[in-house]
């Protein structure tokens, strides 16, 4: 299948453009109209404002592309189609408590034989003022969106690479408690614990998609997490490969967008011993 891929990471910055404002405009307001999903799984009016714009640009721009997002689901299900995955408000809990830590997730993805195959990224965070983005073998880039008092960009794009840390007592790692967390606290606790004891610092910080794009950048070594939909992390998963990095399953396997239970990114150097940490080996 021939993809413009360029034309494609113009489409998903559009999008993750509206989405942003939708939701920075919420943050912003104070005008919340908070819904339980779950007994701690949140959904504001934000989420979905942020949706529907989003999905209305990706539809009018690809309208045979397939599009999974998280709070309307799949529009088709066409299995030889690509599939935009979409977060519209990633790190919801933060947002309805005011935290700014929060973005939207927009991601381009094939199907191949061994699975969905990403190849456009972006995730933007209106309050961090950052957007992350990449295309597949063409790198991982970071725009601040801040200007000068002239209207000039603050800071041009730059390139994302890895961290170079290797040794884990110097490395920040990433990580996040799925919704079902009352019900299973010991199972998601005992891993923690256990990379408490050997890494510099753990953070929970409350969005997956910047989780993922901040091992990209550097500012942390690794991020792992188990329950996470295909929606989280699309397109942080590959900022980090484009950066350099090192992404799979929980056990060190290939990671399978859709499927696989956790998701475990480093900046590759860190990768087997955070795989034994997690399965305790
Ligand atoms: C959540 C965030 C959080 C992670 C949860 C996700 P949401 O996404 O990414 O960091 O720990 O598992 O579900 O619900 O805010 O879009
Ligand atoms: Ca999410
Ligand atoms: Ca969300």
């Amino acid at each position: 299948m021939d993809l413009d891929l360029k034309a494609a990471l113009a489409v998903a910055q559009a999008a993750a453009q509206v989405g942003a404002e939708a939701i920075a405009q919420g943050y912003r307001n104070q005008d919340l109209t908070v819904k339980n999903k779950g007994l701690i799984d949140l959904v504001t009016q934000y989420d979905l404002k942020s949706e529907w714009a989003i999905r209305a640009i990706i539809k009018k721009a690809f309208p045979s592309h397939d599009l999974l997002a998280e709070e309307e689901g799949l529009d088709s299900a066409n299995p030889q189609a690509p599939r935009w995955h979409v977060d519209p408000l990633d790190g919801t809990t933060n947002f309805a408590h005011q935290h700014p830590f929060f973005a939207v997730s927009v991601a381009l993805s094939v199907p191949e034989p061994a699975g969905w195959k990403t190849l456009v990224a972006v995730v933007r965070a209106p309050i961090l003022r950052e957007v992350f983005w990449a295309i597949r073998g063409q790198g991982a880039f970071l725009q601040s969106l801040d200007h000068r008092q002239d209207g000039q960009p603050l800071a041009n794009a730059r390139q994302l690479r890895v961290s170079s840390a290797n040794r884990l007592v110097q490395s920040l790692v990433n990580t996040g408690f799925p919704y079902d967390v009352h019900t299973r606290a010991r199972e998601i606790v005992a891993p923690f614990e256990r990379m408490l004891g050997q890494v510099q610092a753990v953070r929970r910080a409350g969005a997956a998609s910047l989780d993922l794009a901040f091992v990209a950048a550097g500012r942390a070594e690794g991020y792992w997490e188990t329950g996470l939909k295909p929606w989280d992390v699309a397109a942080g998963a590959l900022l980090v490969e484009e950066a350099g990095g090192q992404v799979t399953d929980g056990q060190g396997a290939a990671y399978q967008l859709e499927k696989s239970p956790t998701i475990l990114a480093s900046n590759g150097l860190i990768h087997q011993e955070m795989v034994s940490i997690i399965n305790e080996l």
